[in-house]
Formats: C-alpha cells, sequence, structure tokens
C-alpha cells in the first residue's frame, strides 16, 4: 500500500505533508513553508552549515533507542523527513531558558554577525546528544562543517566544550519516551510518497519495492544522502522527476561482519559504518572521516560515492585497492562485480537499466597485507581531493628482505575514472620492496595514467605526487618513518 504523503515530528508536532514537489529541500521547506528563517543559507551546497539542523530517527537496532543527527538542510529532500524527528535552532529553548549550545555561545562572546550562529549551535547540540563528554578532537569534528567569517573560532570551540558540562535534562530528554513513541507509530504506515509540481518521490522500504518501482519506472533517479544529487538542484537548477529514496530500504542499510568480510548496505551513511572499517583498516577510518564534513558523513552513503561514478570520489580507489566486490540487483536478480569493474568511463557504469546497488563487499585484512591511504586536498577538512592514492601491498619475508607478493595501486583524480596503475603493480609485484624496485614503480606509472589539469591541481603536479606516494608508502613501511600524518596540501607548482 502506498500514502500519498509523508509525515513526521517537526519538534514535537506530527506533520503530515502532501502536494509539496520532492525537489524542495528541507531548508526551503523550513523558512518559505513553516516560516522558521533560523535556519540560515549561506552557499546552498554542503559547505558552510549555516543550514544545519538535526535530525533524529530510531536506532535500527533499538527502537526505543533515538539517534540524533546533524545535517545540512540545504542539500537534504523533503521527502527524506518521513519517519524522523526535525529539530531547528527555534526548537532548543526549554520556555524562556536557552539550551546550553545557545546559552555557551552566548557566555564565550561566540557570535558577532549570527549568521553562522544558529548553524554551530545546531552541531553542537546534535555532538552533546551524541556524545556526553566529547574530548577537544570530537568537538573539532562536530563543529568541522561549519564556517564563521567573522568570530573566530576560538570562542564558539570553547562555547561547544563548556557546553558538553551540562548535565541537566533538556526539552528533548523530558519529551523523550513520547518521542520514542510517535517515531514508531510512524514506522508502521504505509510506503511513503509525495507528489507536487508534477514530480514525484517514493520511499520505498524493502528491496523487492525498490526493484519493482525501478522496473516499472526505468527513468526514476535514485537518492541516498543526496549530498551529491541535491547539488544538481540547488546549483544546476535541475529538476527531478521522480526520486526513489533508498534510505528506507531494509536491506540497503545493514552492516554484517563474517569470518573473512565486512558486507555493507549501499544506503548505510558512513558515520554508522566508519568505526567497524577503522577498526579493520585505521587509514581507511581516517580518511573517511575526511570525506565532507560531519553532516555530509550523516547521510552520504557508500552506494551513492560509488554510484555517482566521480573520478575524484575518494572511496572507490580505496575499495579497488582493497578488492572489494559489489552486488548489484535488477529486478530479483543479482550479480557480483569487482568495484574496479563497476567504472566504464567518465561517470559511465556498468549499472543496466532498473539496477542498483544493494551492497559492497570489503575483505578482512589478514597478516602481511596493509592498506595505505593518501588524501591530497588543499583544506583537511570538508575538502574534495586533487588526488587520492590507495595501495595494498602484501609481502612475504625472503632472503632477507620483503617480497612484494600482491600489490593493487589504485588511484583517483588522475583518470576520468577511478583506476590502478598496471605498470607501476608489475614493477613491484614478484619483486624485493627496495629504493630500486619503487623508483621503477614510480617511472612506470607515468605510463599508466595522463591525468589533467583543473582548478584543484595541474597534470605535471597530480602525476608528481602521485609517484612521490609510492615512496612515501615505501619508507613508511619499511624505515622507521610510521608516522600516520595524511598530507594535506596542494603546493603551488
Ligand atoms: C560539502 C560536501 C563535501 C563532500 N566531500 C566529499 C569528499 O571529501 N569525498 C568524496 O568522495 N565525496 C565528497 N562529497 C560527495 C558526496 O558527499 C559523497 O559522494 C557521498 O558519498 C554521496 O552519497 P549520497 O548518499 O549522498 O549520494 P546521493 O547524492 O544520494 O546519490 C549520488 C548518486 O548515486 C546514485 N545512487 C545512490 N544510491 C545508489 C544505489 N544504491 N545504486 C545505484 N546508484 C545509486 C544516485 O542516483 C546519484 O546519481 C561531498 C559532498 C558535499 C556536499
Ligand atoms: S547553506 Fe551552506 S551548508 Fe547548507
Ligand atoms: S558570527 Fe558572523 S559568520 Fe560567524
Amino acid at each position: 500500500m502506498v500514502a500519498n504523503t509523508i509525515k513526521f515530528l517537526l519538534n514535537n508536532e506530527l506533520v503530515e505533508l502532501a502536494n509539496i514537489d520532492p525537489n524542495t529541500t528541507v531548508l526551503q521547506y523550513l523558512r518559505e513553508e513553516q516560516f522558521k528563517s533560523g535556519t540560515k543559507e549561506g552557499c546552498a551546497s554542503g559547505d558552510c552549515g549555516a543550514c544545519t539542523v538535526v535530525l533524529a530517527d530510531l536506532d535500527s537496532e533499538n527502537d526505543t533507542q533515538l539517534n540524533y543527527k546533524s545535517v545540512n538542510a540545504c542539500i537534504t529532500f523533503v521527502g527524506n523527513l518521513h519517519g524522523k524527528q526535525l529539530i531547528t535552532v527555534e526548537d532548543l529553548k526549554d520556555g524562556a531558558k536557552l539550551h546550553h549550545a545557545q546559552q555557551t555561545i552566548v557566555d564565550n562572546h561566540g557570535t558577532q554577525c549570527g549568521f553562522c550562529t544558529p548553524g554551530f549551535v545546531m552541531s553542537s547540540f546534535a555532538l552533546h546528544k551524541h556524545n556526553q563528554k566529547p574530548n577537544r578532537d570530537e568537538v573539532l569534528e562536530a563543529l568541522a562543517g561549519n564556517l564563521c567569517r567573522c568570530t573566530g573560532y576560538r570562542s564558539i570551540i570553547e562555547a561547544a566544550i563548556t557546553s558538553s558540562e551540562h548535565t541537566e535534562d533538556d526539552s528533548f530528554a523530558k519529551h523523550y519516551q513520547q518521542t520514542v513513541t510517535a517515531l514508531n507509530e510512524l514506522q508502521k504506515l504505509p510506503t511513503p510518497n509525495l507528489s507536487g509540481n508534477g514530480n514525484n518521490y517514493i520511499a520505498p522500504q524493502n528491496i523487492d519495492e525498490l526493484a519493482y518501482e525501478l522496473k516499472s519506472e526505468p527513468t526514476s533517479t535514485l537518492v541516498a544522502g543526496g549530498t551529491d544529487l541535491a547539488l544538481s538542484v540547488t546549483q544546476n537548477l535541475a529538476v527531478v522527476k521522480k526520486l526513489v529514496y533508498v534510505g528506507n530500504v531494509a536491506e540497503l542499510t545493514t552492516i554484517e561482519e563474517t569470518d573473512n568480510d565486512i558486507i555493507i548496505g549501499s544506503a548505510l551513511p558512513y558515520s554508522d559504518f566508519i568505526d567497524t572499517l577503522h577498526h579493520y583498516y585505521p587509514d581507511l577510518g581516517d580518511m573517511i572521516e575526511r570525506i565532507g564534513a560531519k553532516q555530509v558523513r550523516n547521510t552520504g552513503t557508500l552506494g551513492g560515492n560509488v554510484g555517482n561514478a566521480s573520478p575524484i570520489g575518494d572511496m572507490p580507489p580505496a575499495l579497488i585497492a582493497l578488492g572489494a566486490t559489489m552486488t548489484l540487483h535488477l529486478d530479483g536478480v543479482e550479480r557480483t562485480i569487482l568495484v574496479e569493474d563497476f567504472f566504464l568511463d567518465y561517470k559511465k557504469t556498468v549499472l543496466k537499466e532498473s539496477e542498483f546497488i544493494k551492497s559492497i563487499t570489503i575483505p578482512k585484512p589478514i597478516a602481511g597485507q596493509t592498506l595505505k591511504l593518501y588524501k591530497i586536498s588543499k583544506r583537511l577538512d570538508d575538502d574534495i581531493s586533487a588526488v587520492l592514492a590507495a595501495f595494498f601491498i602484501e609481502t612475504k619475508a625472503e632472503q632477507g628482505g620483503q617480497k612484494v607478493t600482491n600489490v593493487r595501486l589504485a588511484f583517483g583524480g588522475m583518470a576520468g575514472i577511478p583506476k590502478r596503475g598496471p605498470a607501476a603493480e608489475s614493477a613491484l609485484l614478484g619483486k624485493d620492496l627496495t629504493k630500486e624496485t619503487v623508483a621503477q614503480a614510480k617511472v612506470a606509472l607515468a605510463t599508466d595514467f595522463q591525468p589533467m589539469t583543473d582548478v584543484r591541481a595541474t597534470d605535471k603536479y597530480r602525476m608528481t605526487v602521485a609517484q612521490n606516494l609510492i615512496e612515501k608508502c615505501y619508507l613508511e613501511l619499511t624505515s622507521a618513518y610510521t608516522s600516520n600524518v595524511i598530507e594535506t596540501r596542494v603546493v603551488n607548482n
């Protein structure tokens, strides 16, 4: 059964939405339909955090628990609100009393023009709902997606740290049980569906419904977090005729471990799998922490990152280096392919009409294997890579040296698709890992790629840095130089 409506809580009030264009963002809805102007529009592209709101939803494994996540309202479609609680800066006060996430901003002089302030307050609020005793690094991580052009960050950071010392119940704690009950009721509703301006939205609840939707209307556009797709609406003014939201599909939002593998549902947000990947591959966890900022990782997904087929997406090179596979689903039939075989040409993939990504399977590491990742971007946080290098190397001690028994060197930003460097790999495979073989691999890499020049880096810079990263990896593996520091600067060239 399909209902022509979506339902959610706006703070504590149940809202039923019908007849609204599904291309509407949460930010537009708040400001233009609800006249709640506390949530600001800075960039409309997920970069500044001025539009940060918090979404609370039921934990997928414990329906008596709420998870509070900061998201960018400017790149979240209104349909994604179904079944959740939307909290804006107007909702934080308890009667006349400011929330401590607000009061500490006042006390620490953390605001001047005030444009960025609601966004910072909401990021701080989400952090404290999620983590009662954050350390300084966790505070910095929570605020990294919020920009301030006039106050300066010290006082804002101090405010967020001080806020964590408050332990009294806020209005959300007081209404916790009521919210849990209301959201559980919303979970029982039929498949949500929206129409407006001749455009449609549906949020299938299981994989069969999703496959059916795509089979019946093959021109539909899949949306998960929307952190890529929504930019085409907010920046390029595209209109999506039919949106199919995958974030409610039970089979696509799980994470599972077997003896040998980690299987991640394509629609599971980064925040929900980063810890597992960090446990097995610390470099991968560190790198995911540099994908966008917290708001982007709270909604962005692996399926969206791979499905978008961008040559500068950060996950594909890592997945290729790891030998990860992906399961694709078409009308009840599944096939499994290597992630490296998914990409055909710039933004072209092997996906057939009506087919979608179900899950991605990452092998667990075994002794002798190493994954090294290097993200080269101008800023540490919230920045797109100029080059992403992902090196998987397996060695065996032999005759006093380390023989390379398996190697995959994958790169993003070096070609129209993320891909491996076969000549550089050949220079290393079966050889001792020495300065000489690494020098040969660097030379060979120049025959693997002809990178382009764009705003992020020149072709010459890209090649030079990629070659040098092979050497850096070698030095880290073989010498006392074991720093985990990830290079972040694109030097002028
Ligand atoms: C401020 C900002 C910073 C960012 N920083 C980074 C960064 O540092 N590194 C990086 O790699 N990316 C970055 N991104 C891009 C984006 O956040 C990621 O690519 C994210 O993983 C996309 O996931 P999503 O769920 O939001 O995708 P969506 O926008 O929902 O979808 C993206 C594309 O994938 C398709 N798709 C979605 N799910 C599936 C599926 N199951 N099967 C087939 N196709 C599917 C959609 O149809 C769409 O074409 C950034 C984005 C923003 C706004
Ligand atoms: S308005 Fe800048 S992130 Fe949304
Ligand atoms: S207070 Fe003015 S932008 Fe932050």
